[in-house]
């Protein structure tokens, strides 16, 4: 809770501008949110489309997604947590420790994106917003996470990964189940 207390005067001082370019991490999936922020105009009240759309794109709402749009909209992190927490159609952290994100966009569902949810489900017993009974892997959808040149994508504890194959997805997985 402290950082989040801490951030809204970063949100302040780098102000609507930077909001309007992609994330320094180059992650494509902030695109989407740029999108989504300036087809609204960059208004307030679009914040919960706005959290849908990340929602979408992430899988989950993670503090730097929700930072990000604080930031695009002008508004404070308080209220965007708020909104985040109120509404139980919002995730703000996936229950496992590691998390795969698949994404189900138009682009890799015609690549074969359906086909990495039924490996892993048969395979692995994952299926999309559960995480497995111990705890290490939680299992998330995402519709098109700005990727869509690589498609089919997947999304490993924050990693875009693209040409995904059952046996690709399974191997990251895998590896994760196997952990100590
Ligand atoms: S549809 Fe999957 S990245 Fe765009």
């Amino acid at each position: 809770m402290q950082t989040l207390r801490a951030q809204p005067k970063a949100i302040k001082s780098q102000g609507a501008k930077k909001a309007k370019n992609t994330h320094s991490s180059g992650d494509k999936r902030f695109k989407v949110l740029d999108m989504t922020m300036k087809r609204n105009q960059y208004r307030q009240d679009a914040l919960i489309e706005v959290l849908h759309k990340a929602q979408e794109a992430f899988g989950y709402l993670e503090e730097d997604v929700l930072l990000y749009v604080a930031r695009g909209l002008k508004l404070p992190l308080s209220r965007v947590y708020g909104v985040a927490t109120f509404y139980h159609l919002f995730s703000l952290k996936p229950k496992g420790a590691h998390t795969c994100v698949v994404c189900l966009g138009t682009a890799c569902y015609v690549k074969g994106a359906s086909a990495l949810l039924e490996t892993l489900d048969k395979v692995a017993s994952l299926h999309p917003g559960e995480t497995t009974p111990d705890g290490k892997v939680s299992l998330m959808t995402a519709r098109c996470i700005g990727a869509c040149g690589i498609a089919p994508a997947a999304v490993f504890d924050g990693k875009v990964c693209g040409k995904q194959t059952a046996e690709s997805v399974l191997e990251n997985v895998k590896g994760w189940l196997k952990e100590e």
